[in-house]
């Protein structure tokens, strides 16, 4: 896992929609994983930026999204489908019939996950999955306990997500209980990982998720597991992390490292 800690929120979003140009770049017909919450919006108006300033061209991209909250029709303001459309896809050119975000108003969830593992096999594989991480360590909505080799499915949200997710809501009791995510074990086939976090209140599931032991406890400490994982942070979120000089030491020395 490579720890790499920004001054701010926007260089740190600067940083991850680079990476993602960069594969774009080498791999036009990328399939790239995408996520929802605050704090990638950064790297989507990057990555917007770079589609309306530099050609960055997704016009053979495919995307698969980590979940949808189940009840919410696409056209609700706070489904996930809104969401992706809102901020990032009607602003650039992937194709509508490329874009996989999980259905929150299907009649039969067990099918549903089963086709969407499978599409996401049919498409070659998530080149680089985006990810945010929960104030409980999760990843997409694998809240505590999940299993780490859990795949697509459906998953009782935590009390604390419901309520970190409150604010968007108008009222509390308006937060759906239920999501389709993805599972650990489908993330962890992506073949690269980039994760993101910002804030303070995001501090101590980012030093469980890189230092302490792999858990289903915090279902994002999984990402040591994977051998190609980035985890871009801001200040206030790498607070807590005890090996913070070598995660320093390592970025201004691995660009002078022999090439692999
Ligand atoms: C959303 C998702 C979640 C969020 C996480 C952090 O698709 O997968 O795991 O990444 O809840 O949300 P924010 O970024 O709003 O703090």
């Amino acid at each position: 896992m490579e720890v790499v800690v920004m001054p701010s929120y926007e260089a740190m979003s600067l940083a991850a929609a680079k990476l993602v140009a960069d594969i774009l770049n080498a791999k036009p017909n990328a399939v790239l994983g995408m996520a929802t919450g605050s704090t990638p919006l950064g790297v989507y108006q990057e990555l917007v930026r770079m589609h309306r300033e530099e050609g960055l061209d997704f016009a053979q991209v495919t995307t698969f999204n980590l979940d949808e909250y189940v009840g919410l029709p696409r056209q609700h303001t706070q489904s996930y489908h809104y969401f992706m459309h809102e901020n990032f896809f009607r602003h650039v050119n992937v194709s509508p019939g490329n874009i996989y975000i999980p259905s929150g108003t299907t009649s039969n969830y067990r099918s549903f996950c089963d086709w969407y593992e499978q599409r996401i096999k049919d498409c070659g594989g998530i080149d680089v999955q985006i990810l945010g991480i929960g104030s409980d360590g999760h990843i997409a909505f694998n809240e505590p306990g999940s299993s780490l080799s859990s795949r697509t499915r459906l998953k009782t949200l935590a009390k604390s997500t419901i309520d970190d997710n409150a604010r968007f809501f108008d009222r509390p009791s308006d937060v759906p209980i239920y999501a389709i995510t993805m599972g650990v074990g489908t993330i962890l086939e992506a073949r690269q990982l980039v994760l993101l976090a910002t804030g303070a209140n995001k501090s101590q599931a980012v030093a469980a998720m890189v230092e302490g032991p792999v858990t289903s406890m915090t279902t994002a400490s999984a990402l040591q597991l994977h051998p190609s994982a980035q985890v871009f942070l801001d200040e206030s979120a790498a607070s807590e992390l005890k090996m913070r000089e070598y995660y320093d030491w390592v970025k201004i020395k691995k660009p002078h490292a022999p090439p692999v």
